[in-house]
């Protein structure tokens, strides 16, 4: 299952999506934090670090933090961790471990999602943050996070839904596909981190809706599989390798 169809405005075929977004991250990485942190008003480390302690993440336990980019999620898990010795992070573009690197003694892994060279049953949890859209297939991926993760272990997939609702999904729209881009652009001044924010918009507006996401999640084999979400919007998906 596809996360969203070919934006053909961005590239052409399917196979194209991997280097387009890989580069799109490598020209947008030194902007990431800033346009981040003003986006969602300062609050995204506290949210991970909540969300992360809702769900279960606990010292003691080894972490894989995948599409980890400039390591907010990994940041946030260290402190609810007491440490870094026991994260891993995946992640295709090396401008985002580049900035990751500068934060965390964690282990690094260049890599997609969708093929991990980590060996089985080795995770305890699991956190994906913003990125499920950019994934080639979500049942693909899913199974590659099932075969990593120890029996027990858990996934928590954080991602921002398009609202339901007429207003709801006029004001999602106005916020993220044009404030958002255009303050980017203001407060960095740069055009890629514009264009990176637009291609978050884009994707989030053609993403597959949340029951197609726990529809993955049961087909690769997980069980408990839940969605809560935070105004409706910022959903948080969890499931446990029985
Ligand atoms: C919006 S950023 C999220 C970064 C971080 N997880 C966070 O919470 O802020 C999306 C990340 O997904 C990465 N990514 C894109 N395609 C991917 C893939 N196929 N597998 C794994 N990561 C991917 C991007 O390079 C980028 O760093």
């Amino acid at each position: 299952m596809i996360p969203h169809p070919v934006l053909e405005n961005r590239y052409s075929k399917p196979e194209e999506r991997p280097a387009y977004v890989k580069q799109l991250f490598n020209e947008g990485a030194e902007h990431y934090d800033p346009v981040v942190g003003w986006g969602f008003f300062g609050t995204g480390k506290l949210y991970r670090k909540d969300a992360q302690r809702r769900h279960g993440l606990a010292p003691g336990m080894k972490l894989l933090d995948v599409a980890s980019g400039t390591g907010l999620m990994a940041v946030a898990a260290k402190e609810v961790l007491g440490s870094d010795q026991d994260i891993t992070c995946v992640e295709p573009s090396d401008g985002m471990i580049g900035v990751a690197k500068k934060k965390l003694n964690a282990t690094f892994v260049q890599s997609g999602a969708e093929s991990m060279p980590l060996p089985d049953d080795t995770y305890d949890f699991l956190t994906v943050g913003y990125a499920l859209r950019h994934f080639a297939d979500l049942e693909t991926t899913f199974i590659e996070f099932h075969r990593v993760l120890k029996s027990g272990g858990k996934v928590l997939i954080l991602e921002a839904t398009r609202p339901d609702g007429k207003w709801g999904s006029f004001l999602f729209r106005l916020y993220f596909g044009r404030i958002y881009p255009f303050f980017s652009r203001v407060l960095t001044r740069s055009k890629k981190a514009e264009e990176m924010m637009v291609y978050f918009w884009e994707t989030m507006d053609s993403c597959v809706r949340p029951a197609e996401v726990q529809a993955a999640l049961s087909q690769a084999g997980f069980t408990e599989v839940k969605r809560t979400a935070l105004m409706g919007v910022f959903s948080e998906y969890t499931a446990v390798k029985p």
